[in-house]
């Protein structure tokens, strides 16, 4: 993870170093409040844009500590509820988010997996080493069956990502043909006799992952040949029509967009995709024990993901104007310290307030590129990194994130209404960033739907929504705060977080007057 990385490392860090000076070494309150809380928010009703696919809202399953095994496979003898091995609280929780898509087997675990190894009675699966993950045996109980079967229960998506950095063109190709090929070949009959008559439709499709790092340490002229190479023997079978993904860049490396899109073939490619995390990798900082300054380095770090995307979409409207090819951020969240006393190669963090306007930022973010923007996905879904959901033995816990994207379910597939916010500016010893983000969307009833986060620790915000070209009537609404910046649910007190009722939105002249409260997320529903 950390060799091989330079360009996140080094994006990362210079905004974290600015923002450390900044806020180093303490903030007083003086020095942080504005001089006014008012803001200003101009929603365009009347003008409805580009699409915000569903698929913005993906998440992300890898073999990496207790993301797959525990979180979400116990096994057909687990005393714990499940349906063919897989657990039913945590599908239950995933079908209420309307989940739209799940990428699996990685991450850095993909470009060292073989799926022949996942196939087959599960007793003579082969054990491999997880090398990246905690050097932990890998059982293979879950494969190729169990993740599409986890699909079918949740209702989503499938998005793998083949093996380039270690495999070959035929094993890609083959795997393919396994899972979509109707009849006919003796891949085809092998899949039915390990249990599965009909093949399985699968959209997405990744051709590697971090080729520039753990998947194979490539350059992109390297890469964007490989990509053509394996692309082309991802084929359609029957009426399956793959969308072909290509590894994408690292974090700011903008060059890595710009080679592979201009020398990709422009028949095999439908997505490239890009990494972000928000976190300073060489301080990552717990995800619990925390104070003001790190609370808004964090969220700002979080707001550069506008920045970033911007910069990749300039990248590809050089060279693919029509935006016929999307951009797939298949990797996006906050990365701190493991929690104490747990495997450091497991990636397990709790999840705080902060990680929730991490969240509300980065979907409001998203969506308003979402012209070009065509999947997203949280890493991680269960137990890893910033997970809408962690568990213990049989226990089940939804994190603050979870709740998020929960509340902001009414964006999928809606319609993206143009905004314009002018907000306070969150000051921290000269760095500052609007203390106001929101976006906005109509869906097919013609509901308008409004998602604020108020950035600030401590302040509230006043906000006066204007509706151009809407007269709205009546105004409900939901909000997630906390008592403190790092308020997590835990095993044993698992509702600290979570969306109540919002009162503080009225009808007033030609739109709404909102009382945000410090540290929020709230979602408004306007008719
Ligand atoms: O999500 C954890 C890891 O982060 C993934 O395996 C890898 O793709 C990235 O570096």
């Amino acid at each position: 993870m950390s060799a091989g990385k330079p360009t996140r490392r080094q994006f990362n860090a210079a905004v974290g170093a600015a923002i450390g000076a900044a806020v180093a070494p303490s903030i007083s309150r003086s020095q942080t409040t504005m001089p006014s809380n008012s803001a200003t928010l101009t929603v365009h009703a009347d003008a409805p844009q580009h699409k915000i696919s569903r698929h913005l809202y993906g998440h992300f399953a890898e073999h990496l500590g207790r993301c797959i095994y525990e979180g979400i496979w116990v096994g057909e003898d687990s005393s714990i509820p499940h349906t063919r091995g897989i657990r039913n609280d945590v599908v239950s929780a995933l079908r209420n988010l309307k989940i739209p898509n799940l990428r699996w087997p990685g991450g850095c675990f993909a470009d060292e997996y073989h799926w022949r190894d996942g196939i087959g009675p599960r007793e003579k699966r082969p054990r491999r080493i997880n090398t990246h993950w905690g050097g932990v045996t890998e059982p293979n109980s879950f494969g190729t069956h169990e993740f599409l079967d986890l699909c079918e229960q949740l209702g989503c998506e499938p998005y793998i990502s083949g093996n380039v950095g270690s495999g070959t063109v035929r094993e890609m190709a083959e795997w393919i043909e396994y899972i979509t090929l109707p009849e006919g070949s003796s891949l085809a009959d092998e899949r039915r006799a390990n249990g599965r008559e009909k093949p399985w439709k699968i959209r997405f499709w990744g051709v590697g992952n971090e080729n520039w790092g753990c998947g194979g340490h490539m350059t992109p002229e390297y890469y964007v040949n490989e990509f053509r190479r394996y692309a082309t023997y991802c084929r359609n079978y029957g009426d399956n029509k793959l969308y072909r993904i290509a590894c994408g860049a690292n974090g700011n490396d903008y060059r890595w967009t710009d080679v592979v899109m201009e020398k990709r073939a422009a028949n095999l490619m439908h997505g490239i995709s890009v990494h972000y995390y928000t976190t300073i990798w060489e301080h990552k900082g717990s995800a619990t024990h925390f104070e003001q300054p790190e609370w808004f380095r964090t969220l700002s770090l979080a707001s550069k993901l506008q920045e970033l995307l911007a910069k990749h979409i300039a990248m590809m409207d050089k060279h693919d104007p029509q935006k016929r090819v999307g951009l797939v951020l298949d990797e996006w969240g906050t990365w701190f310290d493991v929690e104490p006393n747990t495997n450091p190669g497991f990636l397990y963090q709790q999840n705080t307030m902060r990680d929730a306007l991490v969240a509300g930022l980065s979907l409001n973010i998203l969506h308003r590129h979402a012209d070009r923007v065509s999947m997203a996905n949280i890493a991680q879904v269960v137990n890893v990194l910033q997970a809408v959901i962690l568990t213990e033995k049989e226990k089940m816990v939804l994190t603050p994130t979870y709740h998020v994207f929960e509340m902001f379910k009414v964006h999928h597939d809606a319609k993206y209404l143009a905004s314009e916010t002018e907000s306070p500016t969150y000051e921290v010893k000269g760095e500052s960033m609007p203390q106001v983000n929101a976006s906005a969307s109509t869906d097919e009833k013609g509901k308008v739907h409004v998602s604020l986060c108020n950035l600030h620790h401590e302040q509230a915000a006043t906000v006066r929504c204007v509706l151009r070209g809407m007269k709205a009537s009546q105004v409900s609404g939901r909000v997630l705060t906390t008592p403190q910046i790092n308020t997590f649910n835990a095993f044993d007190a698992p509702e600290r977080a979570k969306p109540v009722e919002f009162n503080g939105a009225k009808v007033q002249g030609d739109g709404l007057a909102v009382d945000l409260p410090a540290k929020s997320v709230v979602v408004l529903e306007i008719s």
